[in-house]
């Protein structure tokens, strides 16, 4: 199981990298596929529009989408604000299906993507007027790191939104079952660290919105998935090996009591990178 990080304090490098790894490749398999569908964070498509509003986006913006999963949010902003887009995730397979699903939608050259990790991001400094990161940033093992990627790679003036699970403080012993299941969920925090990671990195004007119902619809969602997946196979219409679906099913109970109780979360966090005026102004 992933250590929790608040308990146990930060991963050795070799630690850190399993867990990216662990994560690319749960958000390639065919059981989140089948669970999920092809976008992999809870409100969908109207989340992610939401997250263009609050970063303001134009058809000027070059947005970059950090750990873009299978392109579906950089090619609904791409369609809905006409601004150009570049993801970049680790998952090899999620890029080549981002690609190719910008290909057939006609957006070559105005969505593009990238292999690539978002705590050492391959793009040039003040490269992006806006970021967006969705249910990824708590999975990144090193968070000040991606943090001061996303400053570094914005423009002076640009913005960063991030929507997220949120986990209430304290240890993750009550989800282990679940942090097993889904081990780079263990390092989720409060939306105020989020914030603090932003403010850490330099971030100002930093906003919060909470959107547990959200999490609560996917949760179900997912519950009734997975009963469905579930028949399927007793039918022997599909074959999904090594899915204890007991197991699961009872994770997804144990998380919707959580979310009810305001234990697990999700929210939206935004902030702006100072303009170089006022960067200069804070200099002392
Ligand atoms: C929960 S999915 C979210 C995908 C997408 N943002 C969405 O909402 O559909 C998490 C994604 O983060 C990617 N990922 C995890 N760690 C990463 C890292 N350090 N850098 C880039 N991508 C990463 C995984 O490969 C996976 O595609």
């Amino acid at each position: 199981m992933r250590p929790d990080a608040e308990a146990t304090g930060p991963l050795d490098a070799r630690e850190a990298a399993q867990v990216k790894q662990c994560c690319a490749r749960l958000y390639e398999s065919e059981i989140v596929t089948r669970l999920l569908g092809d976008s992999f964070h809870p409100g969908g498509a109207a989340l992610t529009e939401r997250l263009g509003r609050v970063l303001a986006l134009t058809p000027n913006s070059r947005v970059l989408d950090a750990a873009s999963g299978k392109g579906t949010s950089a090619i609904l902003l791409a369609q809905r604000f006409g601004c150009s887009v570049v993801g970049v995730d680790l998952s090899h397979h999620n890029v080549a299906h981002a690609r190719s699903e910008a290909d057939r939608l006609g957006l070559t050259g105005r969505v593009t993507f990238k292999v690539g990790d978002a705590e050492r991001l391959p793009f040039d400094d003040a490269s992006a007027d806006a970021i967006i990161c969705e249910c990824a940033f708590c999975t990144f093992p090193d968070k000040r790191a991606a943090a001061d990627e996303f400053a570094r790679v914005l423009r002076p003036g640009g913005r960063v939104g991030l929507s997220d699970l949120t986990r209430a403080p304290g240890p993750a012993g009550e989800f282990a079952d679940l942090m097993a299941w889904v081990a780079c969920l263990a390092d989720a925090c409060p939306a105020d660290s989020y914030s603090a990671r932003l403010g850490d990195a330099g971030f100002i004007d930093v906003s919060v919105e909470n959107h547990d119902s959200v999490l609560l619809e996917m949760i179900r969602k997912i519950g009734s998935r997975l009963f469905a997946v579930d028949v399927l196979r007793g039918l022997n219409k599909i074959e999904l090996d090594g899915i204890d679906f007991d197991a699961a099913k009872r994770m997804t109970r144990q998380a919707l009591v959580a979310v009810e109780e305001h234990r697990l979360g999700y929210a939206v966090v935004w902030a702006s990178k100072p303009e170089l005026s006022a960067a200069r102004a804070n200099t002392p």
